[in-house]
């Protein structure tokens, strides 16, 4: 329905089961129905309230990844719903178009939520796009990719190794086939593993990268590989104009296939990329460089997560922030076990400056609001912070780091 609120969802979150693995019914946890919830459309400049409805016995929330949000429809990891309640967030869109997502933020427990199904996508369509004449309607299709690990009943496996998560799903199937018309398709892919990087191929065929976590980049970069570390976006055109009909295209991580396309149609084609697309926005010369550093504290029974030697607080907070100030960021990966992590940021979006001293990544280009921190790495990055006032986390978006400790807070004041 619509109104002042603007466009209103209402979602129950609950218990459901779903088909991933073919002919199994496996338990999951969903918005609505199943295994991942709706996609949401939204526009920029006009609000979307979501109404969540909690069926579940334990707390959850919903945060907007990637959502330029007031703190009180943030989802932040302490204001909860109550088994039994409900909850309304505002979403004021007041951003550039971009491929966004939500998910839960229940803290402690927003590892476990999420690999069983509490994720969905929320795209916001920038004014400017539609000129642009990108493939859009059915030609624009959101792909979420993530792992999974399931037992011998075709049951979720959470308390396992998440190294071990080797089964791989998009949109919620194992190796699906997508019939495609030979023609272009904008495709908006989602790592939304918990602990994950993906590294995909076409088989040799062109990507072409039109967006990332923070919607279009200043020009198209065609590439033959993409890396995705969790809860970073791309946003591809893929021409299958240029390929004959019966012709299939798998994407795969690496050699592992992850989706098939099959070709199966001839269509006209009146959509483009063209040579500009959005240009980056500029920044104001920075007024304050701080430190994030993530590790563990390893010298108890269970790791802790640590942000600047110290595990998350919710009474603590790290970092004030002015509002309306620049900031530069250096997120080091400080573990001394060797590990992935990748540095999220809520309320704002950034730009990557150099990595290790070094020129950013071609998956760093564009507006990020997540950025993958390997090991021994250090990325810094700079955030102009406007408008919302409040507490925001950030944090490291392997979900099984953030929920032992792996995030710090911030106030906007
Ligand atoms: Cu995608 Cu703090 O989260
Ligand atoms: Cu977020
Ligand atoms: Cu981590």
């Amino acid at each position: 329905s619509s109104g002042p609120a603007g466009d209103v969802y209402r979602i129950p979150v609950r218990a459901a089961t779903a088909e991933i693995l073919p002919g199994v019914r496996t338990q999951v946890l969903g918005y609505g129905g199943g295994f991942g919830g709706p996609t949401i459309r939204a526009r920029a400049g006009r609000p979307v309230r979501m109404v969540y409805e909690n069926t579940l016995d334990a707390p959850v929330n919903v945060h907007l990844h990637g959502g330029h949000v007031p703190a009180a429809s943030d989802g932040h990891p302490m204001d909860l719903i109550q088994p039994g309640g409900s909850r309304a967030y505002d979403y004021p869109n007041t951003q550039r178009g971009a491929t966004l997502w939500y998910h839960d933020h229940s803290h402690g427990t927003e590892a476990e939520h999420v690999y069983r199904g509490l994720h969905g996508f929320y795209l916001i369509e920038g004014e400017d796009e539609a000129a642009l004449r990108l493939p859009a309607g059915p030609y624009d299709v959101p792909i979420m990719l993530r792992d999974s690990a399931f037992d011998a009943n075709g049951e979720l496996i959470f308390f396992g190794d998440p190294a071990e998560r080797s089964t791989f799903l998009a949109n919620g199937k194992v190796q699906p086939y997508f019939p495609v018309a030979a023609r272009k398709y904008r495709f908006r892919l989602l790592n939304a593993g918990n602990e994950r990087v993906f590294r995909l191929n076409l088989g040799g065929v062109e990507m072409i990268r039109i967006g990332s976590d923070g919607g279009l980049l200043p020009a198209p970069v065609p590439v033959t590989e993409l890396v995705l570390a969790s809860a970073e976006r791309a946003d591809i055109v893929v021409d299958f104009g240029r390929h004959p009909v019966g012709t299939r295209l798998v994407l795969s991580d690496g050699t592992t296939p992850v989706l098939r396309f099959d070709v199966v149609a001839q269509a006209r084609d009146t959509s483009r990329v063209p040579d500009r697309l959005r240009p980056m926005p500029s920044f104001p010369a920075a007024a304050v460089e701080r430190d994030v550093a993530m590790s563990f504290d390893l010298s108890g029974s269970f790791p802790v997560g640590l942000v600047n030697g110290r595990p998350y607080d919710p009474d603590r907070v790290d970092f004030q922030v002015k509002r309306g100030t620049t900031e530069i960021w250096r997120v080091i990966n400080a573990d001394t076990i060797g590990i992935d992590h990748t540095f999220h940021m809520h309320l704002a979006q950034f730009e990557v400056l150099d990595r290790d001293g070094a020129p950013p990544l071609p998956q760093d280009a564009g507006l990020k609001d997540t950025v993958h921190v390997p090991p021994g790495g250090s990325v810094r990055v700079r955030a102009t912070f406007t408008d919302h006032l409040g507490r925001y986390v950030y944090h490291c978006h392997y979900l099984e780091h953030s929920s032992i400790g792996m995030m710090g807070q911030m106030e906007v004041i």
